[in-house]
């Protein structure tokens, strides 16, 4: 292909944003219509357990349970004596979905349980927080990324590498950093119970390897995409819709006082909410505001579909159709450039804020990351 040179010059309306080589985060670049989004379905789940083990099933879903109207919950109970936290420094990759792909292959292939050696009916597998900050990158001014791709079998696989950035974040953690990490989990132990009649327990042990995932089916544009994303509750009420309709995204952020904390609030954590939930179809975010101490005294729910009307009265604030069409015209720049087939190559695509995408391509590298058992069972 020939090396064509980037072009740099300005916004022209119709003009490809991106070359063959790199693609343009500049947000100007991707404000056109709305693309087409197609109500994400949930097509299966699964569970981690205490011990991260994989279960095809819905066993560790749980079920809202409203606080209290003045709420007084503190989030630092239990950092030191009841935490069980998850060994970050396991890279899973995609493992846990390519364990759920190969369990629900019938249910993914165009010719349905006949066909066990077809292959899958979709572009894009990928982690629902991969899609996240794909989404979020024209506006993101902080932290970039690097996305390992693979074609297999004529299905992209998407999976993050971190960077190293991230781990010298990761390593030069604050104590008080550290902690408050535990008091978004924390939260959910006072909001959740295990069953549908049972009531939270925040005397209980806490322990992060626990997590219910959904894996949701959809198209953006002419992709296709399986991808699955944590859930942290569901409505309890057995009239609820469907899932995803019935999941609930909980979260905590510092109370809000001042407008400039309003305004940043808008800007900047509406963005991360909205993004995560949007793409699994994901209704509502329940919010725990939480003062300097770590103690809860108000709880919220933001429906995602009123967080665009929201921030409408904020000055250059962030557009969703800013963030889909970036996605969008992200996917298409990797269905183009990553065209070999074969699991053992990776195309790397990087980004630094106020840089463009780029890629570089490696083959039997420590980049790869579609493993053999996965592997050999897709081709067997
Ligand atoms: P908060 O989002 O309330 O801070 P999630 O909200 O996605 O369900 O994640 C649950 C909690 O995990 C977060 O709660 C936060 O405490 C912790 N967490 C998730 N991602 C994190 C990250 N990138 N850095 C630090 N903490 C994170
Ligand atoms: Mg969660
Ligand atoms: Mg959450």
């Amino acid at each position: 292909r020939p090396n064509r040179p980037q072009n740099q010059s300005g916004p022209s309306r119709g003009q490809n944003p991106h070359s063959s080589l790199s693609l343009s985060t500049r947000k100007e670049l991707y404000e056109r219509d709305f693309p087409v989004y197609k109500q994400p379905v949930e097509v299966g789940c699964f569970s981690l357990d205490s011990e991260r083990r994989f279960f095809n099933d819905g066993r560790q879903m749980r079920y809202y349970v409203e606080p209290d109207r003045s709420p007084n919950l503190d989030l630092r109970d239990g950092y030191k004596d009841r935490f069980i936290k998850r060994d970050d420094s396991v890279k899973e990759k995609l493992d846990h979905m390519l364990r759920w792909i190969l369990a629900n292959r019938s249910k993914l292939s165009a010719r349905g349980a006949t066909a066990s050696s077809c292959d899958l009916d979709i572009d894009f597998v990928t982690w629902r927080g991969h899609l996240t900050k794909l989404l979020t990158a024209p506006y993101e001014t902080r932290e970039g990324w690097q996305l390992a791709v693979t074609r297999f079998r004529g299905t992209l696989y998407i999976s993050e590498v971190e960077t190293e950035a991230a781990r010298r974040d990761q390593e030069n953690r604050t104590e008080r950093h550290e902690e408050m990490m535990y008091w978004g989990y924390k939260f959910e132990q006072y909001t959740c119970a295990d069953t549908v009649h049972g009531r939270p327990d925040p005397g209980g042990v806490l322990n992060t390897n626990e997590a219910f995932c959904t894996v949701v089916q959809t198209r953006l544009a002419d992709h296709r995409l399986l991808f699955s994303g944590e859930v942290d509750c569901r409505d309890k009420d057995p009239n609820a819709p469907a899932a995803p309709a019935c999941y609930i995204e909980l979260k905590t952020s510092a109370e809000i006082c001042t407008p400039k904390q309003r305004s940043n609030f808008h800007r900047f954590k509406l963005l991360k909410w909205w993004a995560q939930s949007f793409l699994p179809g994901v209704p509502r975010v329940v919010a725990g505001f939480r003062d300097e101490e770590g103690v809860v005294v108000a709880v919220e729910t933001f429906p995602i579909s009123k967080i665009s009307h929201l921030i409408k009265n904020e000055q250059n604030c962030w557009k969703p159709t800013v963030c889909m069409n970036f996605c969008s015209d992200f996917l298409s720049f990797v269905k183009h450039i990553a065209t070999e087939d074969n699991p053992s190559v990776v195309y790397l695509l990087s980004w630094e804020p106020r840089r463009d995408v780029t890629f570089s391509v490696h083959r039997d590298s420590p980049y790869c990351f579609l493993p053999h058992w996965f592997v050999e069972e897709m081709t067997s």
